[in-house]
């Protein structure tokens, strides 16, 4: 199941930010696509922000980051630019993160280095455009679960 925003400004990242937060409930896994200053971080702040954490960064030096959600939720932020590969993600116990977000929630910025690891059931978010261009934001849901937040936030 997909669907495709055109044409998005920051408002309404601004928005999409708010409606996935909300979706978010149940957890979820959510791997982000595009270049270098697509707004991956920008939505990953947007919807950690609407689910009371403030202290996202942009992770350059760290593969991830723990956070916790207002109603005490486990939110791990991963940055996969800087890995060689995906032994790498493994190597850092990317399977027990994912134990670990059981109800909770993950997001995957460069998602793109690390494919063959991404689980099943997931939402895929891809942002084109860069600079003061609008963006192009394609999501792709997959899993019973992950149709049902994009089911959601489409109603
Ligand atoms: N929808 C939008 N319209 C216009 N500008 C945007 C939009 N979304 C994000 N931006 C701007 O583009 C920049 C995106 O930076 P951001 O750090 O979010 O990108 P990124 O995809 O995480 O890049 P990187 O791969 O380097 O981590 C920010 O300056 C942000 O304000
Ligand atoms: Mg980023």
């Amino acid at each position: 199941m997909e669907h495709i925003y055109d044409s998005m400004t920051l408002e309404d990242f601004d928005m999409l930010g708010k409606k996935l937060a909300a979706l978010l409930d149940g957890g979820g896994f959510i791997a982000f696509f595009g270049d270098l200053g697509a707004g991956k971080t920008t939505l990953v702040k947007l919807i950690a922000k609407n689910l009371g954490i403030t202290e996202i960064a942009s992770p350059t030096f760290t593969v991830v980051r723990e956070h916790e959600t207002s109603d005490k939720k486990a939110f791990f932020h991963f940055d996969a630019y800087r890995l060689e590969d995906e032994d790498e993600l493994s190597a850092i116990g990317f399977d027990d993160y994912i134990e670990r977000a059981k109800d909770g929630i993950i997001v995957m910025e460069w998602s793109e280095n690390v494919l063959g690891l991404l689980p099943d059931d997931r939402l895929d978010i891809a942002i084109t455009g860069s600079g003061d261009m609008k963006r192009t934001v394609k999501l792709s849901a997959y899993g019973k679960h992950h149709e049902s937040i994009l089911r959601g936030l489409l109603a």
